[in-house]
């Protein structure tokens, strides 16, 4: 596959895939020690075929964009969280961490060397940034690898789910993508491996993603294949769910601390699906889906409409406004959320 070449790109219809850009960044964890990682222009691994990430899905990964802001600069949204997390992914997954600083370093190198594939400000694109973590070393027994490889690529991205900001339609499934006390907190490969047959089986069925419910009894929400849940009530208050096995999502703890100052009451709870009504609004939101609106939920047959399923709700259209505003550096947010590369 050849590299992309800034003139292939179309910035209104980017979609949301991989192009192979210029630069990456790539390092290498052996003899017990990170050594200098560096700019690297191929996009290749070549690792054993005993590597204990290939047999045994010992990695984990993060996500995280770069904004175009209106005065030609380029804005990265919190990612010393992303950083912190993937460590948390790491320990779970017995890897040695990155070192949370030179991730930070690491991925404005990527964003600088690739520069001019981050979309222009207006066009509602972005670069995606993928960190990797795997355990390259070759094992036969299921034990950590003696070495690793990180690796940052970077890829110009439009909107994850097909509608953006126009609700979509959702499912419950009968598969569970992690168990409780399993790695649903860690962002790791094999979460997703889980969710690949339900999520083909709901987008084959007409369905943008799998509503997961609680592994143990089946009756509380979770969160999506692919982001967190959130319900707005009428009373306002701003519900997303609590529990051991999600995600614990940069942009919903971002949404939390938004909710509270637009004047809603956040808080992280139980959310029975079961008890939908008390919604007047529905939302996905995580770094790919930004905040996308749930026009519904199907459940064992039973389709649950929320605000509308044409239109976005007034509420959720607020929120997604402050903190894109925040991204893309048009409003001020709270000190160290926009940082600039
Ligand atoms: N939940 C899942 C399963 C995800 O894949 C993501 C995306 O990263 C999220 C939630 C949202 O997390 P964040 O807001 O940190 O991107
Ligand atoms: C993200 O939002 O960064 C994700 O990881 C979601 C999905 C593309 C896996």
């Amino acid at each position: 596959m050849g590299k992309t070449q800034v003139t292939d790109l179309d910035w209104d219809n980017l979609g949301f895939a991989y192009h192979d850009l210029p630069y990456r960044y790539r390092a290498v964890y052996r003899n017990g020690a990170w050594e200098p990682g560096e700019l690297i222009t191929d996009s290749d691994f070549q690792i054993s075929e005993a590597a204990v990430a290939l047999h045994y899905g010992q990695q984990a990964f993060e996500g995280l964009k770069a904004y175009r802001r209106p005065d030609g600069g380029v804005n990265l949204f919190r990612p010393d969280q992303n950083a912190a997390r993937m460590a948390r992914s790491a320990e779970r997954l017995r890897m040695p961490a990155y070192p949370e600083d030179l991730f930070v370093e690491a991925v404005k190198q990527v964003v600088a060397a690739n520069q001019e594939f981050v979309p222009p400000y207006g066009s509602g694109a972005t670069l995606y940034l993928r960190p990797l973590l795997i355990g390259s070393g070759p094992a036969v027994g299921v034990h950590s690898a003696d070495e690793y490889i990180f690796n940052i690529y970077a890829t110009p991205v439009g909107a994850y789910y097909k509608g953006g900001l126009t609700p979509t339609a959702y499912v419950t499934s009968e598969y569970d993508r992690a168990a409780h006390g399993g790695t649903g907190q860690a962002k790791v490969g094999g979460n997703y491996a889980a969710s690949m047959l339900p999520g083909e089986q709901a987008h084959a069925a007409g369905y943008s993603d799998v509503v997961y419910l609680d592994p143990r009894l089946h009756e509380n929400i979770e969160e999506l294949g692919s982001a967190n849940f959130f319900g707005i009530t009428r009373d306002g208050r701003f519900l997303t769910p609590k529990s051991p096995s999600i995600l614990p999502s940069i942009t919903k703890y971002s949404l939390l601390a938004l909710a509270k100052e637009a004047g809603l009451q956040p808080e992280e709870t139980t959310i029975s699906i079961n008890e939908l009504d008390q919604f007047e609004e529905a939302g996905a939101m995580g770094t790919a889906a930004v905040i996308s609106p749930v026009g519904s939920i199907t459940h064992r047959g039973q389709k649950h409409v929320f605000y509308s399923e044409t239109a976005v709700g007034p509420k959720t259209q607020a929120l997604y406004d402050r903190l894109t505003g925040i991204q893309f550096g048009t409003e001020v947010g709270p000190a160290d959320w926009a940082v600039d590369v």
